[in-house]
């Protein structure tokens, strides 16, 4: 606990050298620990607080917010927002900032990794050699389902979605996307074609999930969803757990109603390691990193700062969740 009230409250330290800048702007309190701070102690260290440097794994909710009336300004060091009250922010004249942009190429990456180790059963092979039951080369050893050349569907065209589909061009990819709006400009641009999500889901050889969550994308991937798949497809989520009804994929995974499953996130997070789902052989489960590049992470962290310092000098944040607190 720092003896006075601090002017700065950062829930875990980030990576690089960033909190040497914010130290420029005020006393700072950073929760040393790895695991989340506590809800209480971050609600006390806000009492008289200006900025909060926070995670997603953080909730901020307008009862957190009610207990830290000087706040200005509040950075998470993630895109995402879902974890964040935007609404109770906005009303109380709070802008938030995020980090969009520079994790885009680092997160689409991931998504094609996850693709090809689930649709390939790369982690079923590497278990297979670590077993000791690679006696000799097989003619059925393994086999898979194709990427290059057959049908990706993205859901969300966002950056990260956009990039997935410059990727996928690379593998001679169809790509077709679902999203609320058309983007005439990105379907020109990368050849992706609109579809609705029922035609997406059935036509698609691979799913990809990019879309933020939210009331409306909370479980887009649902039992019907998946029977809608083909039974050879993959489908990969690198947005949030909650995009996807995990008990339906799991039933849906052990029924063979899709091939594979690649998850970056998980619903809740971290997943229980001794969740059903970790034990079937064609779901990849990998913790949350998307983004997680040295590079990236330090860019990320170096965002939220650049937002946080702005934000605490009354200017404009670089890079604003809820830019109508402007308004
Ligand atoms: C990671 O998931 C992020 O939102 O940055
Ligand atoms: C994230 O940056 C997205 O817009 O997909």
């Amino acid at each position: 606990m720092t003896p006075t009230a601090p002017d700065i409250v950062v829930t875990r330290r980030p990576p690089g050298d960033v909190l040497a800048r914010l130290a420029d702007a005020g006393t700072l309190y950073v929760w040393e620990d790895d695991r989340p701070m506590p809800p209480e102690l971050l609600r006390q260290q806000l009492a008289a607080a200006s900025g909060l440097y926070c995670m997603l794994t953080d909730p901020i909710d307008a009862a957190l917010l009610d207990a830290a009336p000087s706040l200005r300004v509040v950075s998470t060091m993630a895109v995402g927002v879902d974890n964040i009250d935007l609404a109770a922010c906005t009303a109380r004249r709070i802008p938030v900032g995020h980090t969009p942009g520079v994790l885009t190429e680092t997160t689409a990456d991931l998504a094609f990794a996850l693709l090809l180790a689930a649709a390939r059963r790369i982690v079923e092979g590497v278990d297979y050699v670590r077993a000791g039951r690679w006696q000799r080369w097989e003619p059925d050893a393994l086999p898979g389902h194709d990427v290059h050349g057959t049908v990706l569907g993205i859901i969300g065209l966002g950056r990260i979605g956009r990039a997935v589909a410059r990727r996928a061009a690379g593998f001679g990819m169809t790509v077709w996307y679902h999203s609320r709006s058309p983007h005439p400009d990105v379907e020109s641009d990368l050849g992706v074609v609109r579809k609705s999500l029922d035609t997406l889901l059935a036509g698609s050889d691979h799913v990809v999930v990019t879309v933020a969550l939210t009331d409306e994308t909370r479980h887009i991937i649902d039992a019907d969803a998946l029977a809608t798949m083909k039974p050879t497809a993959t489908l990969v989520n690198v947005s949030r757990g909650g995009t996807v009804d995990q008990e339906a994929l799991r039933v849906a995974l052990e029924r063979g109603e899709i091939a594979a499953a690649g998850l970056d996130v998980t619903d809740p997070e971290p997943i229980d390691h001794r969740d059903p789902l970790l034990r079937l052989p064609n779901c990849v489960v990998i913790p949350h990193i998307g983004s997680s590049s040295w590079a990236t992470r330090v860019a990320m962290a170096d965002l939220a700062g650049a937002n946080l310092l702005a934000g605490l000098a009354g200017e404009q944040l670089p890079a604003c969740a809820n830019p109508e607190v402007y308004g």
